[in-house]
């Protein structure tokens, strides 16, 4: 399969971008980095030299704010892996809501249909209808208005595009996320995050994301995903 990966620089997105080539899928990259610092290999160390573009490996530099970068990224493309972000939770970016209209219009003008997407469960009003009301209280209190009022507004944007899209787009949407190893064990839920769900790490999230390339159950829904 060719897939496109936006925010292949990210600790999620590197993970997509190591899974896609491991298991043999050709991969093309929109980084704004000069420097190319995509892990390509499951071996891939911090001070290894950068992998160079390949014939798995297609490069494209710019921003995923501007049409024309993001048209070359989609050129041959089957699906889509998004992991954008914004670097502070405290300011407002405006990544999501700027990057993915741009995605939206570049799939509809090329053809490409289906994009996985890692959004957060804090995005939609119902995401925590199965936690306790204390922990309601406080997210909904204090915490998305206040602490993560920026990433919040950021995946509510998201989530509102990609629904109004008729693209095959699936939004995964995990509480904290972690460094740590996958355990290949977590919960998922299409309505809400699973009880007492705090946090996953990236490593099961991108292997959930990547599993749904060949997995149609969540195309068109959020889905929530936690330890
Ligand atoms: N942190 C958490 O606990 C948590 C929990 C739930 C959900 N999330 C969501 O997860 C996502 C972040 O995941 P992460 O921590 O794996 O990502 P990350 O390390 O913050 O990486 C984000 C990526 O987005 C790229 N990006 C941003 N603006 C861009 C632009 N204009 N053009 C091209 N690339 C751009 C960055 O590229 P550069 O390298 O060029 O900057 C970077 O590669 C966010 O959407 C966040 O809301 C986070």
């Amino acid at each position: 399969m060719n897939i496109a990966i936006f925010g292949a620089n990210g600790a999620t997105g590197r993970m997509l971008t190591s899974h896609s080539l491991t298991q043999g899928h050709k991969v093309t990259v929109l980084t704004r980095q000069p420097r190319f610092a995509v892990v390509a290999s499951q071996n891939w160390n911090p001070g290894d030299a950068y992998p160079q573009e390949s014939p798995t490996l297609k490069v494209v530099h710019g921003s995923v704010f501007e049409l024309d970068p993001v048209l070359r990224t989609l050129e041959g493309i089957n699906a889509v892996f998004s992991a954008l972000g914004a670097h502070s939770p405290f300011r407002n970016e405006n990544v999501l809501p700027r990057a993915i209209p741009v995605i939206v219009q570049a799939m509809q003008q090329t053809g490409v249909r289906r994009i996985i997407a890692l959004g957060s469960a804090g995005a939609l009003p119902d995401s925590l209808a199965r936690q306790p009301a204390w922990r309601r209280w406080i997210a909904h209190k204090v915490i998305y208005p206040y602490i993560l009022k920026w990433p919040v507004y950021e995946q509510v944007m998201q989530y509102r595009v990609l629904s109004a899209s008729d693209l095959d787009w699936t939004m995964v949407m995990p509480p904290v996320l972690t460094h740590g190893p996958a355990r290949n064990s977590y919960r998922i839920d299409g309505e809400a995050l699973p009880r007492n769900g705090k946090s996953i790490s990236r490593a099961d999230v991108a292997q959930f994301m990547f599993q749904q390339l060949n997995n149609s159950q969540w195309v068109r829904r959020g889905v929530y995903i936690s330890n």
